[in-house]
């Protein structure tokens, strides 16, 4: 059951956004009213596709963005990254367990660093790979598409690993966020919330809409909608 406080947020992919105005877009997405900006970090190798590094970060960082930077890496290994995306100011450090030999060593970097840590599973992983390490997160980040592109087709059967991972949270009873990324928009929002998400990278939804506040309105339409019938 979902619960009357449960803080919902909403974050960006630039993945999506136009590179050539990328400090505009940010601003423009951050003035619509989104709460972070989710930043798809992609090294040919561990995904299919190559995107941006920590330069871009730092960046945003030197044009004035002070909004949280969720840094996803889509990257193995994981260790040299973090630590220039610590440098870069990001916020949140996302990895996927499976591109680092040692994943507990590499979630201390994040934290020693000052950022907050998370681990992201993909769609064909277990939740059992972060069981161990559940404690030590800050987030937990559910792909609901295969990594490595922007604009594809939700996965539902995320939906049963997102509840699962919901009730692993409560139970730990530690402020872990729940994040779902890929194919988020306004059909499939409102089952993520159901089914325990807090926190929405949406891409193509917001970058891909006319109007970034109407789509980010819209979206947090759903999520509210979507909350008062799991409240009810
Ligand atoms: C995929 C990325 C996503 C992607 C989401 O590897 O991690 O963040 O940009 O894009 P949409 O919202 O278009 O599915
Ligand atoms: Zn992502």
């Amino acid at each position: 059951m979902q619960t009357l406080t449960r803080d919902f947020k909403i974050a960006p992919s630039i993945l999506a956004a136009d590179f050539a105005r990328l400090g505009e877009e940010v601003d423009a997405v951050l003035e619509a009213g989104a709460d972070m900006i989710h930043f798809d970090v992609m090294d040919n190798h561990y995904v299919p596709n190559l995107s941006f590094g920590p330069m871009v970060c730092e960046a945003l960082r030197k044009y004035g963005v002070t909004a949280p930077i969720d840094v996803h890496l889509m990257v193995e290994p994981v260790d040299a990254l973090i630590e220039q995306f610590v440098q870069a100011g990001a916020s949140y450090i996302t990895f996927h367990p499976e591109a680092s030999r040692h994943v507990d060593r590499s979630l201390r970097l994040i934290k020693e660093g000052g950022c907050k840590a998370g681990l992201v599973l993909n769609p064909g992983s277990s939740l059992d790979l972060v069981r161990p390490v559940l404690d030590e997160l800050d987030m937990l980040l559910l792909m609901s598409v295969n990594p490595g592109f922007g604009g594809q087709t939700f996965i539902p059967y995320t939906l049963d690993k997102l509840a699962q991972a919901r009730e692993l949270i409560d139970r730990s009873g530690k402020p872990i966020r729940l994040e779902v990324d890929g194919g988020v928009n306004l059909d499939t929002i409102g089952s993520t919330v159901l089914a325990g998400a807090d926190t929405f990278v949406a891409g193509s939804a917001i970058f891909g809409a006319p109007d970034y506040r109407q789509a980010v309105a819209d979206l947090r339409a759903k999520i509210q909608a979507a909350h008062e019938q799991a409240s009810q």
